[in-house]
C-alpha cells in the first residue's frame, strides 16, 4: 500500500511521477462517491480543514469544501474580505492563530507566489496550495490530468496544446510540470507578451500562432484571459486578442478529430473560447474537469491525513 510521503501539497514541480499516479489513482477510486444518493463516507470523521482564500474562487473553494464534507471532515471557509486581514492582520499572524485551533489541513489561495510555502514552513498542519499568484495551482493540474486520463485512457504520448496567457497562468505552469512528467508532449501558444522568457527551458515547444499549436493536438487547453491585467497593455484589445487566439470551430478543426477541449474556468465566452465550442459535449470536457476536481481534492485530503492507496 502506497502512502504520500509529503506533509504539504505546494506544487507539481516538486512532485514525482509516482506521487502524481498515487493521487490520480486515489481520486479515481473516490469518483464513485459523488454518484451516490448519500454522498458521504466517514473516512475523515474528526478531521478539520480550513479553506483560507485571499482571492476569489468558485470551483476550487467549493470543491475543497465538498471534498471535505463528503469525507465527513469539518470544513471551515475563511475569505480574506470578511476576516481580520481587513484590519491589517498579517498572513503569518493569521496562520499562527489558525494553527492554535488545531485543524489538520489548511488550504490557501493567495495572490503572492510562495505564500503557501511560507505557511508550510511555519505551521504544523498540512498546507495545500489552492493557487499562489502566477506560480502554481497543483490541484487544478491534477484534476486536468485525471480528466485527460479518463477521456483518453492515458497521458503519455499525447500532444497537449496550452493556449493563452502563459506568463500569468499558474494553471499552465502546473500543467506543464505535470504533463511533461507524465510523458505528454506539451506545446504552448500565445501572443509574445504572454509568453515568459525561457519557457522553452521547461521542455515545451513554443508557438505564437494558435493554429501551429492546435495542429494534430489530442488535447486543447484554453486559458482564461486575465481581464484584471488588461490595464497592463499586454494585448491591444479583447477583440484583437479574440481574432487571433479564440478557439472556434474553424481552428479546432486542425486538431485531431477526437480532440478534447479543456478550460480551467472561469470562461470569458467569445474571448478565448467560442460559446459553441465551450458548450459542445462532443469535444468540451470543461464540466468533467469540475466534477473530477471534487475527487482529486478528496484524494489530497485523504492522502495528507495518512490514507493509503
Ligand atoms: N479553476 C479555478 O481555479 O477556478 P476558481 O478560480 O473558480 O477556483
Amino acid at each position: 500500500m502506497m502512502k504520500l510521503a509529503k506533509k504539504d501539497i505546494l506544487g507539481i514541480r516538486d512532485m514525482s511521477r509516482e506521487e502524481i499516479n498515487l493521487i490520480l489513482d486515489t481520486a479515481e477510486s473516490f469518483l464513485e462517491i459523488s454518484t451516490r444518493e448519500i454522498k458521504k463516507v466517514p473516512t475523515l470523521r474528526g478531521k478539520s480543514v480550513i479553506n483560507l482564500f485571499y482571492e476569489a474562487s468558485t470551483r476550487t473553494r467549493t470543491s475543497f469544501e465538498l471534498a471535505g464534507k463528503r469525507l465527513s471532515a469539518d470544513t471551515i471557509n475563511i475569505s480574506a474580505s470578511t476576516s481580520s486581514a481587513v484590519k491589517g492582520e498579517t498572513l503569518i499572524d493569521t496562520a499562527r492563530n489558525l494553527e492554535a485551533m488545531t485543524p489538520d489541513i489548511i488550504v490557501i489561495r493567495h495572490s503572492a507566489a510562495g505564500a503557501p510555502h511560507l505557511l508550510a514552513g511555519l505551521v504544523r498542519q498540512s498546507i495545500i496550495n489552492a493557487g499562489d499568484g502566477s506560480h502554481e495551482h497543483p490541484s487544478q493540474a491534477l484534476l486536468d490530468m485525471l480528466t485527460i486520463k479518463e477521456k483518453k485512457g492515458k497521458i503519455a504520448g499525447l500532444k497537449v496544446a496550452i493556449i493563452g496567457d502563459i506568463a500569468h497562468s499558474r494553471v499552465a505552469r502546473s500543467n506543464i510540470y505535470g504533463l511533461s512528467k507524465m510523458g505528454a508532449e506539451v506545446v504552448v501558444a500565445g501572443p509574445p507578451t504572454m509568453l515568459p522568457r525561457d519557457i522553452d527551458k521547461l521542455g515545451v515547444r513554443v508557438c505564437t500562432k494558435l493554429e501551429d499549436a492546435v495542429a494534430d493536438a489530442d488535447v486543447v487547453m484554453m486559458l482564461r484571459i486575465q481581464l484584471e491585467r488588461e490595464k497592463q497593455n499586454i494585448f491591444p484589445s479583447l477583440r484583437e486578442y479574440a481574432r487571433h487566439y479564440c478557439l472556434n470551430r474553424r481552428n479546432l478543426g486542425l486538431a485531431k478529430p477526437d480532440a478534447i477541449v479543456m478550460h480551467p474556468g472561469p470562461i470569458n465566452r467569445g474571448v478565448e473560447i467560442s460559446p459553441d465550442i465551450a458548450d459542445d459535449p462532443t469535444c468540451s470536457v470543461i464540466l468533467n474537469q469540475v466534477n473530477n476536481g471534487v475527487a482529486v481534492r478528496m484524494a489530497l485530503l485523504y492522502l495528507l491525513t495518512g490514507g493509503s492507496e
